[in-house]
């Protein structure tokens, strides 16, 4: 059984993700599972009845053994936080995915190059695959250039991997490989050969509302001495909110004002640790980017197990003027954000649920109730309420009576290895 004939649905995702003159192309696929393997995947040609994906033998995955919920993010999107019922807000691609089975992730600096890519995809697997949907991502223009759409820039933090990683940057911690790629210490999940180093892979459409979290700001701008004006206290509420700047550097070693110096330092930008002050002055606890990476705040072996790596790139158009003036979204933007893990439920649905969503975590004795991430914390729509943003008051609550990210929703896949392509899959 060749694999390319039996993968006939699919979703792709471009994206411009680098405007260096340097012509570069990343492509990536990801097949959608589900329990016990990839099995019952239709046969091409009627379209019904099961068929082995991989030569020789049932496909498997050892899926019984993921931890969590192996059914798809459909069924996932309660636990996510995402309103109900989810027909309201998702991508119906996404609401039922019954005839979905794979994503290609297309990556280049100009549109021919994907274009070109996904014409060679196209023309190789003829009409053995259907594109259902697809998602063009692009990089911000000019200086937002590696900046999501709320003007943060993304993609800071990301776990060196043991044994890949061969100079990891000041304050990147090195996690086992295992937590990343399937197969490699750390994952001890049981799976197959041929699955070894690939990786689950968390897509999420996630549309952001940035005059909304613009307007946001400004009706709700901080002050403490030394910051002055309302373009000052909502940058700082967006900075405290993030935990970084929107240049990058973390409120932690710059907590009022922005330093350029940090920002543009990669052993700078990364290298802290929440500890400096034990409270919320520095940072606050329910930060998104403590949050999701409470750093030394718990140990390494809390910590690890949790980490991913993200490839997220911004999708849809620049703020209008007409949209900045009346502070109302018309035109879809936002993030093609995509996570790599060894284990779905201990990496994205983890952070997602178990932190992000969690008004108890990160407790403090003094400050026992953050609140949401402020930023992806997710509460089914309704309002959520963060402790700790206001640096003249950590204790005042300030709530979000609206959701600043919706989610469009996703899907879970995994992406094999080249060599699992080359010498299993399409053997
Ligand atoms: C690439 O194509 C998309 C979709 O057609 C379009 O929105 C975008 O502006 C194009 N980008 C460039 C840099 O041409
Ligand atoms: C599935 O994983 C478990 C360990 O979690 C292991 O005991 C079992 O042998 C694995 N099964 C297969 C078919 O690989
Ligand atoms: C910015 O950060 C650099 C590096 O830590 C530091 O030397 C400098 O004093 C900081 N600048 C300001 C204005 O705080
Ligand atoms: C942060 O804490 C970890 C674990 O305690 C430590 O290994 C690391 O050196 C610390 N980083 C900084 C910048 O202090
Ligand atoms: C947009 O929001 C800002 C901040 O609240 C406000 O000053 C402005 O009047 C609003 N514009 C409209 C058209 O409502
Ligand atoms: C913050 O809001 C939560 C939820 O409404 C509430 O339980 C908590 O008591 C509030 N904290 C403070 C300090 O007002
Ligand atoms: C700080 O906020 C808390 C909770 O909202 C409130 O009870 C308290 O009065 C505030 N303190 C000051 C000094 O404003």
């Amino acid at each position: 059984m060749h694999f390319l004939t039996v993968l006939y649905t699919f979703l792709a995702l471009g994206g411009i993700s680098s405007a260096a003159s340097t012509p570069q192309r990343r492509a990536a696929s990801g097949l959608l599972f589900n329990p016990p393997g990839f099995a019952p995947l239709p046969s091409p040609t009627t379209h019904r009845g099961p068929q082995p994906l991989v030569a020789g033998g049932t496909p498997s995955l050892n899926t019984s053994n993921i931890q969590g919920d192996i059914l798809g993010q459909a069924s996932n999107a309660n636990a996510l936080g995402d309103p109900a019922p989810i027909e309201n807000n998702w991508e119906p691609v996404f609401v039922d995915t019954s005839s979905l089975h794979g994503v290609f992730l297309i990556g280049a600096n100009d549109n021919t190059t994907i274009n070109a890519a996904l014409n060679q995809i196209t023309t190789a697997l003829g009409d053995s695959i259907t594109e259902l949907y697809s998602l063009q991502a692009q990089a911000r223009p000019g200086a937002e250039q590696g900046h999501e759409h709320f003007g943060f820039l993304d993609g800071i933090s990301q776990p060196g991997v043991e044994g890949f990683t061969t100079n990891p940057v000041n304050g990147q911690i090195v996690v086992p490989a295992g937590v990343i790629l399937v197969g490699e210490d750390g994952d001890n999940a049981g799976r197959p050969a041929w699955a070894k180093d690939g990786s689950f892979l968390a897509f999420r459409q996630l549309q952001q509302l940035v005059p909304e979290f613009n307007k946001f700001l400004l009706d709700n701008a901080v002050f403490v001495t030394g910051v002055n004006g309302i373009e000052e206290g909502s940058e700082l509420l967006g900075a405290r909110m993030m935990g970084r700047w929107k240049s990058g550097t973390p409120v932690e070693l710059s907590p009022l004002h922005d330093n350029l110096t940090i920002a543009g330092d990669p052993n700078l930008i990364n290298n802290f640790n929440f500890t400096l002050a034990g409270d919320n002055s520095l940072c606050p606890f329910a930060a998104h980017i403590r949050k999701t990476n409470p750093r030394s705040d718990l140990s390494n072996t809390a910590v690890d197990p949790h980490r991913i790596i993200r490839g997220g790139t911004p999708y849809g158009p620049e703020v209008t003027a007409d949209e900045a003036a009346s502070n109302v979204t018309s035109i879809q933007r936002g993030l093609a954000f995509v996570a790599y893990q060894s284990n779905i439920a201990q990496g994205f649905q983890f952070l997602q649920q178990t932190w992000a969503n969690n008004p108890n975590f990160l407790g403090h004795p003094n400050f026992p109730l953050p609140g949401f991430d402020p930023i992806i914390g997710a509460n089914h729509g309704q309002e959520r309420f963060t402790q700790g943003l206001d640096p003249a008051n950590q204790t005042r609550n300030i709530t979000l009576v609206q959701d600043f990210i919706v989610s469009r929703g996703g899907e879970y896949f995994f992406s094999p290895s080249l060599s699992a392509i080359i010498n299993t899959i399409a053997a």
